[in-house]
């Protein structure tokens, strides 16, 4: 059995997207991560850069939308190291910015409910065998003040708009409540972490959005957690974020 801590972040494709600097900074605490992406290339090429840096890492194929994928992701991992301590479901896509739900399609919606809600709670359905033979095992599930009612410039209440991608981090905060009073028998606890508005695209910063090491620092403070840390809640840089 893999003797290091060993965690396995979803939606690694980008070297400028949060998965990334997630990765890099669990590597430098001595895990082993397993970095997952659709694109082989793209996460082979990755993991190279963080590997070039002497860290841990492994590559790995994973769409979360595909249960073929997500089963074969498994079989490799029970297979290879026999245990996983972390998962980061940090895969999401379809920003919607600007689009209202009057005029937001159900196609586009729920194309955003598969990835952020139902890729995520594939991940956690599949992989909770493994995650139950780790001695602390966490699942964050990468989520959005955009879900919240408390976030005054991008949350529920704040415009209109973001519809789908909004109301499918919503459903994923809701997601996490339920999991949690299912895990916490079986030693994994599971928490929502916001990273805040992060700089992953080209002129956010612009618009106030903070570098990538300050948003992964907040995944990586939940992926993190002592074994009596808290499940079932919503954090943004290890605070407790209103709904
Ligand atoms: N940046 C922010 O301000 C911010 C704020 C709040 C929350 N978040 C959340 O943080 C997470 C990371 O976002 P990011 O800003 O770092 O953007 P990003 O680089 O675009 O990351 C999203 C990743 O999800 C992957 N993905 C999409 N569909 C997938 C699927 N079916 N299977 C596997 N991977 C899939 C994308 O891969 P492909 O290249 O294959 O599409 C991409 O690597 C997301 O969950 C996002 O909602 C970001």
């Amino acid at each position: 059995m893999e003797t290091k801590k060993l965690a396995l972040i979803t939606g690694v494709s980008r070297q400028e997207g949060l998965g990334f600097e997630i990765a890099r900074q669990l590597a430098e605490q001595d895990y082993k991560v397993i970095i997952s992406a659709r694109d082989t290339a793209k996460v082979i090429r990755l993991a190279a850069r963080l590997q070039d840096e002497g860290l841990d890492i492994v590559p790995m194929v994973l769409d979360i939308t595909s249960d073929d994928s997500v089963g074969k992701a498994f079989a490799e991992i029970a297979h290879r190291f026999e245990k996983l301590d972390v998962l980061i479901n940090n895969a999401g896509a379809w920003y919607d910015a600007g689009v209202s739900p009057l005029s937001q399609t159900f196609d586009y919606t729920e194309q955003a409910f598969e990835t952020n809600l139902f890729g995520a709670w594939r991940m956690v359905k599949v992989f909770v065998p493994l995650l139950e033979k780790s001695e602390n095992g966490i699942i964050v599930n990468v989520s959005s003040g955009a879900g919240s009612f408390s976030d005054p410039q991008t949350g529920l209440v704040a415009k209109g708009d973001t519809t789908a991608y909004g109301i499918s981090k919503l459903a994923l905060n809701g997601l996490t409540v339920k999991l949690a009073s299912e895990l916490k028998p079986k030693g994994v606890r599971i928490n929502a972490a916001c990273p805040g508005f992060t700089a992953t695209y080209e002129g956010t910063e612009q618009w106030g959005a903070r570098p990538v090491p300050d948003g992964a620092r907040s995944i990586v403070w939940a992926a993190t957690l002592p074994a009596d840390g808290p499940t079932g809640g919503f954090f943004r840089d290890g605070k407790r974020l209103d709904w």
